[in-house]
């Protein structure tokens, strides 16, 4: 081979390199520059040679940890701190002091919507917080059948260990279980909807710390290419749903105007999207394809979340070191409510499951999805000033340290042990009547409060963590009493990327199906 091609491929390297790190060193120290002098940071040092994007990188790899260092140092005292991150830019955190202040700021003054994710209108909110939280329990045969149906074909049936990747396993019966209320039986078990949906929304964030690296003036082209798989594996999934949402919308109109019709409306979320946009009349809100694309953020918004959760819980469990007693305590636990109830997981008998709602909040406290909670962008002309009297500019982000709170021993006794029935012990201890004679103040999975931020706190909250919880508590119990996991000795680490904190998506398990004991 002529040395020559080779050549020309090095120095073009080259010049891309240096291309990208300087696009990243001018919007690193721009975005810096916006940042009060007077405020300290964590993981960067202003002294060092191009300090803006060598901390940024920093914080790509290991931002979680400054949040937790920063907490220490500065949230303690009260006084906010800043930690530099890749693509969200600075993060300005504020002391737990300040959290009941930020979790009620309405979204004009600071914004969620641009921290976590937009749906163009408040549809989804509303549909979840009035149609899908009401029916919780009235569709659990059906979500049961789906989670079965799927641990069957996974996990096998014939008693021999499987060897199979957990998040993989989970959120394929995530997917279809949910879906199953989204969109119905027939495609909420389509695995190809279901598998584009998913990828869709991995899609979304690889391409926004992709497209980071792109100046301004380069992003729509920059956007073009980053975004093909997007705009790939969302047309796999538009192209289940947009001609069901069609289908419905044309069916409900005709049955409106025409009583005749014979049509049963199905009871899900298409149906009571369609109902609520027809209520609503405007155009783009009542656009089948705008309502079908709803469909596909909310499963955005719903089956990563609802898996990584499920995983870690189950991860947190089997690695303890008295992982066998745990898991017996669950067992029992799950056996003796199932068999009050008569064999069927209505929503009383997963309102019972004490423990395991324990063991799933224990789990989200310790091993959460990030460093931050309750992010939140300044909307005020000019910036603002925070309640203690410091001022912040306009865009900046702010937050708390969500895992700063959650190893806190303020907040938490012993905060570094994973103690699984933290939260449920009171309880049973009352209902036993070993202490008290008020029962002790209710601490489950869904409620949010000031000391415990995996679903955020006050009026963003999460609206599907009703949803989510009782779907989790469904899918450990049925494992915890149809099959056996192998312990691990060490838990498989959760990987730290920019502000987040990863599930291991790559950790495997040893399960296999339990001989039915009566
Ligand atoms: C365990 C699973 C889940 C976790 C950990 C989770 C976590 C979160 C968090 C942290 C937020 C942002 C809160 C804030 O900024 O203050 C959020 C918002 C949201 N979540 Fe969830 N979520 C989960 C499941 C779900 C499910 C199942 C759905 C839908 C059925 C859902 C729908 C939403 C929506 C629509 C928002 C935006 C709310 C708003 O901006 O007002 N989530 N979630
Ligand atoms: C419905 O059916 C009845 C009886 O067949 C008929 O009298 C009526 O006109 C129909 N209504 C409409 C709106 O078509
Ligand atoms: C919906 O809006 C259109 C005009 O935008 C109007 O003509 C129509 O009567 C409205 N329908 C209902 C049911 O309110
Ligand atoms: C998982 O991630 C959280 C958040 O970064 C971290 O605090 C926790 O120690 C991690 N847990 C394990 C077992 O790796
Ligand atoms: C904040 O962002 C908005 C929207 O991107 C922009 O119009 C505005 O000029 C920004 N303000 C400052 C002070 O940078």
């Amino acid at each position: 081979m002529s040395p020559l091609p080779l050549v020309g491929l090095v120095g073009l390297s080259i010049l891309l390199l240096i291309f990208f790190f300087s696009v990243q060193t001018q919007k690193a120290t721009r975005d810096h520059s916006v940042i009060p002098n007077a405020f300290p940071w964590v993981g960067r040092n202003k002294n060092e040679i191009f300090s803006s994007v060598r901390s940024n990188y920093r914080g790509l790899v290991n931002s979680v940890q400054h949040f937790k260092a920063g907490y220490r140092k500065y949230s303690k005292l009260g006084l906010i701190y800043v930690v530099p991150a890749w693509t969200r830019g600075p993060q300005i955190i504020i002391p737990p002091s300040m959290t009941p202040w930020i979790a009620n700021i309405p979204e004009n003054i600071l914004s969620a919507k641009e921290c976590t994710f937009d749906n163009g209108n408040d549809l989804l909110g509303v549909l979840i917080r009035k149609e899908l939280t009401r029916s919780i329990g009235q569709f659990n045969n059906e979500i049961f059948e789906e989670i079965d149906l799927s641990m069957q074909s996974i996990f096998g049936t014939d008693g021999q260990w499987r060897k199979v990747n957990i998040y993989n396993s989970f959120i394929k019966s995530v997917g279809s279980s949910a879906n199953r209320i989204f969109v119905g039986k027939e495609l909420g078990s389509n695995m190809d909807f279901i598998m584009a949906s998913v990828k869709f929304a991995k899609d979304v964030s690889i391409s926004s710390y992709i497209l980071h690296m792109f100046p301004k003036a380069l992003k729509p082209v920059a956007s073009w290419f980053a975004t093909i798989p997007n705009r790939y594996h969302s047309g796999i999934a538009m192209k289940y749903l947009r001609p069901l949402v069609q289908q419905r919308f044309d069916d409900i109109v005709r049955k409106r105007d025409d009583p005749n019709f014979s049509f049963e409306e199905p009871d899900d979320v298409v149906t009571w999207m369609v109902r609520e946009a027809l209520k609503r009349n405007t155009s783009i809100e009542t656009s089948p394809a705008e309502l079908a694309y709803g469909i596909l953020l909310l499963n955005f918004a719903s089956i990563t979340t609802t898996t990584i959760t499920a995983t870690n819980t189950l991860l947190d469990i089997h690695s303890a070191p008295n992982a066998e007693e745990l898991v017996e305590a669950l067992r029992e636990e799950a056996s003796v409510v199932l068999r009050e109830h008569n064999g069927v997981w209505t929503k009383q008998a997963i309102s019972k499951l004490y423990r395991l709602d324990s063991a799933i909040r224990e789990s989200a406290r310790m091993s959460g999805i990030g460093g931050t909670a309750m992010a939140r962008k300044v909307k005020v002309p000019g910036g603002m000033t925070l309640p203690d009297g410091t001022w912040v500019p306009e865009n900046v982000t702010i937050g708390v340290a969500m895992d700063g709170i959650h190893f806190d021993e303020e907040f938490y006794e012993n905060p570094l042990k994973f103690d699984l029935f933290r939260f449920s012990r009171p309880r049973e201890q009352y209902l036993a009547g070993l202490i008290g004679d008020k029962p002790p103040v209710n601490e489950d999975f869904v409620t949010t409060s000031e000391r415990w931020l995996p679903f955020g706190h006050g009026i963003h909250g999460c609206p599907g963590r009703f949803f989510a919880s009782n779907n989790i508590k469904m899918m450990l119990a049925h494992l915890l009493l149809n099959y056996e996991v192998q312990p691990w000795k060490v838990r498989p680490p959760n990987i730290s990327i920019d502000v987040i904190s990863v599930v291991p998506m790559q950790a495997t398990m040893m399960i296999r199906r339990r001989v039915a004991k009566m």
